[in-house]
C-alpha cells in the first residue's frame, strides 16, 4: 500500500483536486494498485484560521507518504509570498524536488495561439532546476520604508546543484530518444549519430559569473552523451524561439527563475494553463516528490465550476510515471488526448462552455472504455 498525501490547497486547487482523485481512483482500480490517500489541511484557510503554514509535524507526515499531489496555493486573502514560500517552496526544498519537471505537448484537437504549429511542433520537456536561484531566499533590505531602501536578493548556484540539474536533464534527452522521433534534429544531425537533443538556457552574456558556471558544467558532461546533440539559448532568445520555431526544442535545462517563466509560455503553446502539468521530483527518493499544475489557485474563476482539471489530472499521470506504474500514467494521457481531440466537453479556457465536472467526467469514461 503506498500512501499519496493530497493538499488541494486554495483557489481553483479543491475543485481540479477533486477530479484528479476520482482519476487516480478509477486507474489504480484498474491496475489493482493500492493506494492510500491521507489529506492534508494546508493553504488559506488553514492560515486564516490558525496562522499556521506548514507546521512540522504535518510536513513530518507528509514526508512519510510516497508522493504528494497539490492543487494550487495562494489566495488574495494571505500577503503574497506567505504560502507560496512557506508551504510550496518549503515543501520543493526541504523534500530535494530539485527537478521540477515540465512537459510541454500540444495535444490534437487543441488550438494553440501560434499559426500554423500542431502537434507534430510542441513537444518538449522543460528540466526546471528546482532548488537554487533567485528562489533560496538569500538576501534582505535595509533602510526599508526609507528612499534610501537598499533590497538585495541573490541568486544561489552551486557547481553540484547545476551538474544534477544537468545529469537528469541529459537522461531525459537519452531516455525520450529511445522511444521517439528526434526533434530539433536536421538530416546531417541525424546522419552524424545525434540522437536527441538538450537545449540549455541561461543568460551568459550578462550574469557571466552566475550563468558561467552552468556553461562550464553543461560543456564538460556533454561528451558523456555523445548522442545528445547540445545547444545554448539566451533566455531572451529561448523565449523569441519557443514562439517562432517550438519545433526546435526537445529537451530545455534552465535554472529556477527562468524556468519558472518560460514555462508558463510553453503552457500557453499548450493550450494554457488549463492543461500544463508538472512534477518536483527528487530523483534520489530520499524524500517524496510532489505534482502538481503549473497554474495557481485562479481566484479570477475560482468557486465558478469552470476550471479546466486536465493539468491536475495530467499531473497525477507524472506521479503515476514516478512511482512506477507506466500503463496507468499513458492510459491517462491517451484518455485525456481522446477527450481534446474530440472537440466536446470543454472548458471555457479551451474554448468551451463545460464545467470542470463534465470535462473530468468526460476522462473518466474514457478511461472506462
Ligand atoms: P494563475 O495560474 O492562478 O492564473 C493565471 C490565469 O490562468 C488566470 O486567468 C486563470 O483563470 C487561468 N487559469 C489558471 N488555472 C486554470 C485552469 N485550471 N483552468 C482554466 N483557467 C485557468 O496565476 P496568477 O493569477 O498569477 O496567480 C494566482 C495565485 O496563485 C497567486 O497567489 C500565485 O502566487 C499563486 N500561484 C500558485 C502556483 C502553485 O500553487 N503552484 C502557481 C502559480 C501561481
Ligand atoms: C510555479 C509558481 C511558483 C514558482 C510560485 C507560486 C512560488 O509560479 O509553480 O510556477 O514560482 O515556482
Ligand atoms: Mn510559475
Amino acid at each position: 500500500m503506498q500512501t499519496i498525501g493530497v493538499i488541494e490547497g486554495d483557489g481553483v486547487g479543491p475543485e481540479v483536486m477533486s477530479e484528479a482523485l476520482h482519476v487516480l481512483e478509477l486507474v489504480s482500480r484498474q491496475d489493482q494498485l493500492a493506494f492510500h490517500i491521507e489529506r492534508f489541511d494546508l493553504g488559506a484557510e488553514r492560515y486564516l484560521r490558525t496562522g499556521e503554514v506548514l507546521p512540522e509535524a504535518e510536513q513530518e507526515r507528509l514526508r512519510q507518504c510516497d508522493a504528494i499531489l497539490l492543487g494550487a496555493v495562494g489566495d488574495p486573502r494571505v500577503p503574497p509570498g506567505v504560502l507560496e514560500k512557506g508551504l510550496l517552496l518549503k515543501i520543493r526544498f526541504d523534500f530535494a524536488q530539485y527537478i521540477n519537471l515540465r512537459p510541454v505537448r500540444l495535444y490534437e484537437g487543441v488550438d494553440t495561439p501560434l499559426k500554423a504549429k500542431g502537434p507534430n511542433d510542441i513537444d518538449m520537456v522543460v528540466v526546471r532546476e528546482n532548488n537554487e536561484d533567485l528562489y533560496v531566499g538569500a538576501g534582505g533590505v535595509l533602510r526599508k520604508g526609507t528612499p534610501e531602501e537598499v533590497a538585495i536578493q541573490t541568486s544561489m548556484n552551486t557547481r553540484a546543484g547545476v551538474d544534477r540539474c544537468l545529469r537528469y536533464a541529459f537522461e531525459k534527452a537519452r531516455a525520450r530518444a529511445k522511444e521517439r522521433v528526434f526533434r530539433g534534429l536536421s538530416e546531417a544531425d541525424k546522419a552524424a549519430g545525434f540522437r536527441g537533443q538538450l537545449s540549455m538556457v541561461a543568460k551568459t552574456n550578462v550574469l557571466t559569473e552566475a550563468h558561467g558556471l552552468w556553461m562550464r558544467a553543461f560543456n564538460e558532461m556533454a561528451p558523456l552523451y555523445p548522442e545528445i546533440k547540445t545547444n545554448y539559448y539566451h533566455v531572451d532568445a529561448c523565449c523569441m524561439r519557443f514562439v517562432t520555431n517550438p519545433e526546435w526544442f526537445d529537451v530545455v535545462a534552465t535554472n529556477n527563475m527562468f524556468g519558472d517563466i518560460i514555462t508558463d509560455i510553453g503552457a500557453v503553446l499548450q493550450g494554457g494553463m488549463g492543461v500544463a502539468a508538472s512534477g518536483n521530483i527528487n530523483p534520489e527518493r530520499t524524500a517524496p516528490s510532489m505534482f502538481e499544475p503549473v497554474h495557481g489557485s485562479a481566484p479570477d474563476i475560482a468557486g465558478k465550476g469552470i476550471a479546466n482539471p486536465v493539468a491536475a489530472i495530467l499531473s497525477v499521470g507524472l506521479m503515476l510515471d514516478h512511482l512506477g506504474y507506466h500503463p496507468g500514467a499513458e492510459r491517462i494521457r491517451a484518455a485525456v488526448a481522446r477527450v481534446l481531440k474530440a472537440g466536446t466537453p470543454r472548458t471555457p479556457d479551451l474554448g468551451g462552455t463545460a464545467g470542470t465536472k463534465d470535462v473530468a467526467k468526460a476522462i473518466f469514461e474514457a478511461l472506462s472504455a
